[in-house]
C-alpha cells in the first residue's frame, strides 16, 4: 500500500491520467491511495491567491510559502512522510532505481509548483527532496507527478495482474526489454523469429536475454556502463 498526498493548484490535471487502466485498478482495490490537495484550499484571502511578485522584480510570479506551510502542517497530523517530494527539473533524476525506492515507502507528499515560481524557502525549510523527471521543463510538475505516481504505482504488489511483470520490465536488470511478437506469425512476409515459436524454454529464455543486451548495447550503453546515469 502507497498513499500519494498531491499538493496542486491544478488538480484536474492529474484527475485523468490517474484514474484510468492499471493505477485506477491499484486503487480500486486499495492499494494505491491517491489523494488530491488544492492548494487554493489553504489561502485566506477571498481571491484565494497563491502567488505574488517576486521581491527584487523579475519575471513571473512566485508561490508563496503560506499556504504550502499551512497544507504541510494539517497533512503531517494525519500521518508522517517518507518523503516530501518538490517536483522540479532541478531535482534528482527520476529512473528504475528511484521508482524502486519510492514504492518501499507508504506516504508520499508531491508538491507541484512553478518553474521559477516558487519560494525558496519552501525548498529550503519545507520539503525534503527534489526529484525531476528529465532534462526539459515543464508548464508545472502536475504531470511529472502523475508520471511518478504511475511509475511507482504500478510497482506495488497486486497492482499489475501478472506480479512478475513488473520484474521483468526495461531497466529492472539494467537492460532494455526484448521485442515481442504475437499472432500471425508471418505478415507481410515480416516473420516471427523462428526460435519463439519452437517451445524450448531455455532457447528461449537465452535468445530473449542476447536481444535485451544487444538491444541495450545498440540503443543505451551508458545503462551497462558502472557510473550511475544520475
Ligand atoms: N517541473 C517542470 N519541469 C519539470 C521536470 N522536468 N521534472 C519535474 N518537475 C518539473
Amino acid at each position: 500500500m502507497i498513499h500519494f498526498d498531491i499538493i496542486t493548484i491544478h488538480p484536474e490535471l492529474l484527475t485523468g491520467p490517474l484514474d484510468h487502466s492499471i493505477i485506477k485498478r491499484g486503487r480500486d482495490k486499495g492499494l494505491i491511495e491517491i489523494n488530491l490537495i488544492n492548494l487554493r484550499d489553504y489561502t485566506t484571502d477571498k481571491h484565494r491567491t497563491v502567488d505574488d511578485y517576486a521581491y527584487g522584480g523579475g519575471a513571473g510570479m512566485v508561490m508563496m510559502i503560506e499556504p504550502v506551510a499551512k497544507c504541510l502542517d494539517d497533512l503531517r497530523k494525519q500521518r508522517s512522510y517518507d518523503e516530501i517530494i518538490y517536483l522540479s527539473p532541478d531535482g534528482k533524476l527520476l529512473d528504475q532505481q528511484l521508482c524502486n525506492r519510492f514504492s518501499l515507502y507508504k506516504n508520499l507528499v508531491l508538491l507541484c509548483g512553478h518553474y521559477k515560481g516558487i519560494d525558496e524557502r519552501i525548498r529550503e525549510h519545507l520539503i525534503t527532496m527534489e526529484v525531476s523527471i528529465g532534462d526539459y521543463v515543464l508548464t508545472g510538475g502536475e504531470l511529472a507527478a502523475a508520471v511518478l505516481c504511475d511509475s511507482v504505482g504500478r510497482l506495488i504488489p497486486g497492482v499489475m495482474s501478472d506480479e512478475t511483470s513488473a520484474l521483468s520490465d526495461s531497466f529492472q536488470d539494467n537492460l532494455l526489454a526484448p521485442p515481442v511478437f504475437t499472432r500471425p506469425a508471418e505478415f507481410n512476409g515480416w516473420k516471427v523469429p523462428e526460435i519463439l515459436l519452437s517451445g524450448n524454454e531455455k532457447l528461449i529464455y537465452d535468445w530473449k536475454h542476447d536481444q535485451a543486451l544487444k538491444r541495450t548495447l545498440e540503443r543505451r550503453p551508458g545503462l551497462l556502463s558502472d557510473d550511475p546515469p544520475n
